[in-house]
């Protein structure tokens, strides 16, 4: 059977762009994330995939609950800074400078600037091969803008 590249069929897809807050106790981080999908209307259902790996996974998994934060154009500086350091490591919102404000529900911070955002508790997470499909029910919905959105595509971020 011929060995398929991931990294590849990724590359033919579309996806938007969305930074993954988490609050746990006084521990609080952001991430990129592209594996975004809405799973259900009724009720409204959302799946991120991610790396166990990754602190955001460990504070989503730990507190429960967590914001997914769609991403403007003009916010792919923010995408690459969040997107290639380790919250284990470093304070992002202080390193970058990234402007929150509360959520009304959830404890993750919602990031200023971003066209919506969604506030999240965890349904369901799911073993997927070398991610976790995490279930988020959404509990608030805010629209900011009409956009336009960031997109991922060919690998490239435009
Ligand atoms: C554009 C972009 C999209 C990404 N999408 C995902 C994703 O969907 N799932 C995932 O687990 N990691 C994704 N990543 C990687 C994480 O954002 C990255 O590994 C981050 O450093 C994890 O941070 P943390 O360890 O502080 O949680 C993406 C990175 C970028 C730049």
């Amino acid at each position: 059977m011929t060995k398929i590249d991931a990294r590849k069929v990724e590359a033919d897809f579309s996806f938007p762009v969305a930074l993954i807050t988490a609050l746990d106790g006084d521990r609080r981080n952001v991430m990129a994330a592209t594996q975004v999908v809405l799973l259900s209307y009724e009720p409204p259902l959302v799946a991120v995939a991610i790396s166990p790996s990754h602190y955001t996974y460990e504070l989503v998994a730990a507190s429960g609950e967590f914001a997914l934060n769609v991403v403007a154009a003009d916010q792919i500086d923010l995408v690459r800074h969040v997107g290639r350091s380790k919250g284990r490591d470093v304070n992002k919102f202080a390193q970058y400078d990234i402007p929150t404000k509360p959520a009304e529900i959830v404890g993750a911070p919602l990031i200023e600037g971003c066209l919506a955002a969604l506030e999240c508790s965890v349904h369901q997470i799911v073993p997927t091969g070398d991610h976790r499909v995490v279930v988020g029910h959404v509990l608030a919905h805010h629209h900011y803008s009409d956009g336009p959105a960031l997109t991922l595509f060919r690998g490239k971020l435009e």
